[in-house]
């Protein structure tokens, strides 16, 4: 076992380590179980999907009393992979909660990310408040589509749609990351996240189709079918659309499962361009939540995104981060050709702690909405060089995790 820090909060001492002993592993298993309402077992399942190296704990008195995982990922930015980890399964055994475990479980797991040199990191939130107390704030949405297939209307036979296994994900993975380098928020999937999206959760069939010719396709659909009290569902699992014969053909394939299928479901952005081929409006947000995003190293982060390529401007920042000292100060991020460059120092004209700086560098709320919300102050000119530079299109992503 390797303790990377003891840390004290208020009342208690807690050790943040990772795990090597099994009664530990095991421990921690038992805990996520209960937390997340699991089966007994699935624990030992996901946690072989993920690797135990990737589990943290954190021990009172010698007893794990909680842990998390990170999964090492990527998500785009302005057309720009930013190595990002992903926090999941933060959980505290009941008895032990209310006592500042899992404040302290995250703030050691940010610096151990900060020593790892991540610029960012993303989670789904059970509750903002915790993670709010870290640094974290909202970054982009997470939401769910449905329709009736019976309205969808369109027929469409431009493109053939080939069956294949979704047993070998791999010959997925081009076109998802061609569509994923054009959305802000889209993450580089952990092979754990792939493995999720294309193997049966229990005894459905997870179908699986290129569209457009096997040697060239332009997306593909992952999907699976199922009985619910509602009635039948399909659910399009994943999806890549690359070109418009691409976008009629997905419709056209999926209306033509109307005479069985009551229900579809999709995850997409809020505001969703695909639904823009259909006749009426009967497409239906069924879903939306928001996940968060931490900065973790503002230098790095603001240098690995991408920036819109036609502009040229200077926005000088003053950053305030109560857990990470060195986020700390004053920052020139001079944007050029679609890059951009930190220098520390300058006139700190847009002012905003560490989590005020999120929405603004997802793009998920303008400069202008996030001063009228009281997470930034700015002079006029700084406010116009950050909308030049962050106002993109409304941030998501299709992975829960
Ligand atoms: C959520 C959970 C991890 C919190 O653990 P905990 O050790 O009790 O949390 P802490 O004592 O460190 O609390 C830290 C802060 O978060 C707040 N907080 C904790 N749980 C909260 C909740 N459910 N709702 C709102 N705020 C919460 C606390 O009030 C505290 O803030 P404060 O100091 O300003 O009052 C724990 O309740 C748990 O494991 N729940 C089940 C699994 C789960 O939902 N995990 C979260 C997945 S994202």
């Amino acid at each position: 076992m390797i303790v990377l820090l003891t840390v004290e909060t208020m009342s208690r001492q807690f050790k943040y380590t990772t795990l090597t002993h099994t009664e530990d592993i095991q421990q921690l298993g038992h805990i996520l179980e209960q937390c997340f309402i699991m089966s007994a077992g699935d624990s030992e399942i996901y946690m072989q999907r993920l690797g135990v190296d990737k589990f943290r704990a954190i021990y009172q008195n010698q007893q794990v009393v909680g842990g998390l995982a990170m999964i090492p990922m990527g998500q785009w930015w302005g057309g720009q992979r930013v190595p990002m980890t992903g926090i999941a399964a933060v959980g505290i055994a009941p008895e032990y909660r209310g006592d500042g475990a899992a404040i302290a479980l995250i703030q050691q797991t940010i610096q151990e990310l900060y020593d790892q040199e991540v610029p960012i990191s993303v989670l789904y939130p059970a509750t903002q408040r915790l993670y709010r107390k870290a640094g974290y704030e909202q970054g982009g949405s997470y939401c769910t589509w449905e329709i009736s297939p019976d309205s969808i209307q369109l027929q469409d036979k431009s493109l053939p749609l080939q069956p294949v296994t979704t047993k070998n994900h791999a010959i997925f993975h081009d076109l998802y990351q061609q569509q994923a380098k054009l959305i802000d928020g889209y993450i580089d999937r952990h092979p754990a996240i792939w493995q999720g999206l294309t193997q049966p959760d229990h005894q459905e069939t997870v179908c699986g189709y290129l569209i457009g010719e096997q040697d060239q396709p332009q997306g593909y659909i992952i999907l699976t079918q199922e009985r619910t009290k509602e009635g039948t569902m399909l659910k399009v699992r994943d999806w890549t659309i690359l070109t418009n014969a691409a976008a009629r053909t997905f419709w056209s394939f999926i209306a033509n499962h109307r005479s069985q299928i009551d229900q579809v479901r999709w995850k997409s952005s809020v505001v969703d361009s695909l639904t823009l081929l259909l006749p009426e409006q009967t497409a239906k947000i069924k879903y939306q939540e928001r996940w968060m995003l931490r900065i973790i190293d503002v230098v790095k982060a603001l240098e690995m995104r991408g920036y819109p390529s036609g502009i040229t401007t200077e926005l000088h920042l003053e950053v305030k981060d109560d857990l990470l000292a060195t986020n700390n100060g004053k920052f020139i991020l001079s944007v050029a050709d679609g890059r951009g460059e930190v220098t520390t120092g300058g006139k700190g004209e847009l002012q905003l702690d560490i989590r005020g700086l999120v929405p603004l560098y997802t793009g998920l709320f303008t400069p202008h909405q996030l001063q009228l919300t009281g997470k930034l102050e700015a002079t006029k000119t700084a406010l116009l060089a950050a909308t030049q530079i962050f106002t993109g299109n409304s941030p998501w992503m299709a992975d829960f995790f």
